[in-house]
């Protein structure tokens, strides 16, 4: 409806002026005082005249008489004014002809813009730490952030999407000691990141015991960090099986990253950053740290060196920013991490500007709250994690079951309980506002009657069978319909997917997304139920609702794809 907005949104700066000259709104200010009634009976697009009421001086009654008088829009049917409110009724055909033909158009590009062309957007996100599990607390960064990719590059972005691996610090020292005393290479060939997991989880068990193990563990850290030989050899071979590991969750959910240069990456880029914000007199020796006073804004100082001079997250992060900028030029570059780190972001992105550096407004973090799993929170430390590959392999086992009772015929089963389980999974993750705490129910999600990702799928795959068996039908010699009440509804929501994609870039909340799909799914399974497709009365019926269901197939697979849920043509 974007289309209609702008036009109206013409349409009524014309009226206000001959109201009042000196309103001063232009018509993106008026554009976005443009609302969408609740319910159909109050129009399809609503103006609120109470906000104009000061500055044009009249009653927001008055103000909404006048406008409909005098608004003119080739695209509205009829206006009613109730109670300061102007509520603007669109013409059906604008649904039944413009939208629909644009989103046949369109296709797989229905909801895209070009705003984004020629700019580069870096997305620094998933980032698990080595040696430490990839559990459930990563599905936010690694789903929001992807998801976020997606939108940019439908906005038209270039994107590199970074793994910004969590390499380098003492764990490795933790690792290697424990490796060295109880490790086995055959084992770690054999498990993989589960016996490194291991390893790091029995070192934290035994330093219990025996602290000064984690002194061997600093000594041996120091060491990989004067790239001491049979170190650097080990903590690559860590590193290595981890992203191996990681790649085959990735690849369930089709995410490749452009790069996987993590915070190790970094290290002999470091020296220069640290003397430049020392040519900048930005660091301060606090107790024998460098860090960079923030009082003056209101936070706590932001670390870069430790006493015996080697470098801290923030340092790191600096550095990546200054090299990335370098490496890609960004417009923007987006982090998506967990709520925890904004203090962290903060204080960083506040040492850039303060290094001179007009960009670091265009360093983004976008926060994410806790996950807990069946009302159980999680912990590292004493081991009760979910992984996050577990998680997965548990809904495609769940969704396996379900597809035999239901649909025991049906082909490439494997391939498509992975759609679905892993779909499901992401898009219940993505159902609810990135910074709320999320109690993950792995039931709910997977169930195929709810407001869940099966349900979405089980939608799209419903419009590919209408389609399917439809083929043989010629479509092409269509005349003009008086569309019903449900196909109306459906087109009407078919066509908001445009502002759908700009608010979820905007807020950077992928469940703008996923919200609207059940929006769509409701409408079309609505029309679904009332209207024969197939067994239509007439032939322009039918024609008109295969278009439609076309229609709806294409915007709920662009949808999907944005929030990273596979389409399954069956299921
Ligand atoms: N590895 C970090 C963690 O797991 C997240 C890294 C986020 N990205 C960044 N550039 N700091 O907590």
């Amino acid at each position: 409806m974007l289309f209609v907005k702008k036009s109206l949104s013409k349409g009524l700066k014309t009226v206000l002026d001959s109201i009042n000259a000196s309103h001063g709104l232009d018509e993106e200010k008026i554009s976005q005082m443009l609302e969408y009634p609740p319910d159909e009976k109050m129009g399809d697009i609503a103006l609120p005249c109470f906000k104009l009421s000061k500055t044009l001086r009249m009653s927001p009654v008055m103000i909404s008489e006048r406008i409909a008088s005098e608004l003119k829009d080739e695209n509205i049917d009829r206006i009613e004014t109730v109670n300061g409110y102007l509520n603007i009724y669109v013409k059906r055909s604008y649904f039944s002809e413009n939208v629909l033909g644009k989103i046949l158009d369109g296709k797989d590009s229905y909801g895209s813009f070009d705003f984004g062309k020629g700019k580069t957007v870096v997305l620094d996100y998933s980032s698990p730490n080595v040696a430490k599990p990839f559990h459930i607390g990563h599905l936010g960064t690694t789903v929001i952030g992807h998801s976020l990719k997606k939108l940019h590059e439908f906005a038209g972005y270039k994107c590199v999407g970074v793994n910004h691996l969590g390499d380098w610090g003492t764990q490795f020292g933790k690792l290697i000691v424990a490796y060295n005393l109880w490790g086995d290479k055959k084992t770690i060939e054999e498990k993989g990141i589960d016996e490194l997991v291991a390893l790091y989880v029995r070192f934290h068990k035994e330093a219990e015991k025996d602290p000064t193990l984690n002194d061997k563990a600093r000594a041996e850290f120091t060491k990989l960090e004067h790239f001491d030989e049979e170190n650097i050899k080990l903590w690559k071979w860590f590193i290595d099986i981890s992203i191996e590991e990681y790649k085959k969750t990735y690849k369930q959910l089709d995410i490749e990253f452009d790069s996987y240069c993590g915070e190790s990456f970094y290290s002999d880029k470091m020296p220069a950053v640290i003397e430049e914000m020392k040519q900048k007199n930005l660091l301060k020796i606090d107790d024998g740290a460098s860090v960079v006073d923030l009082e003056e804004y209101k936070m706590p100082p932001c670390l870069i060196l430790k006493r015996d001079g080697s470098s801290l997250y923030p340092a790191r992060d600096i550095s990546a920013a200054l090299y990335r900028k370098q490496t890609y030029d960004f417009e923007k570059v987006v982090y998506v991490t967990d709520a925890g780190q904004s203090l962290h972001f903060a204080q960083w992105f506040k040492v850039v500007e303060l290094m001179g550096y007009e960009w670091a407004k265009n360093l983004v973090h976008v926060p994410y709250g806790k996950v807990s799993l069946n009302g159980e929170k999680l912990a590292t430390r004493t081991g009760n994690v979910i992984l996050l590959k577990d998680l997965f392999a548990s809904a495609i086992e769940k969704v396996k079951d379900i597809m035999n009772e239901k649909n025991p015929n049906l082909e490439n089963r494997d391939e498509k309980a992975v759609a679905v389980g892993v779909g499901a999974i992401v898009f219940y993750y993505l159902s609810n506002n990135r910074i709320k705490d999320i109690n993950f129910m792995l039931e709910d999600a997977l169930n195929f009657d709810g407001n869940t990702g099966p349900y979405a799928q089980y939608t799209y795959a419903r419009t590919c069978s209408v389609l399917e068996k439809a083929q043989s039908i010629d479509r092409s010699g269509k005349t003009s319909y008086e569309i019903n009440d449900k196909e109306k509804a459906l087109l009407r929501t078919l066509s908001l997917f445009p502002e759908k994609v700009l608010q979820a870039l905007n807020d950077y909340e992928p469940s703008v997304i996923t919200r609207y799909i059940l929006d769509v799914c409701t409408d079309f399974n609505g029309f679904y139920h009332d209207c024969q497709i197939l067994g239509a009365d007439d032939e322009d019926t039918k024609i008109f609702r295969l278009d439609l269901t076309e229609a709806t197939k294409y915007v709920l697979g662009n949808a999907f794809s944005l929030i990273c849920m596979r389409k399954t043509e069956k299921i």
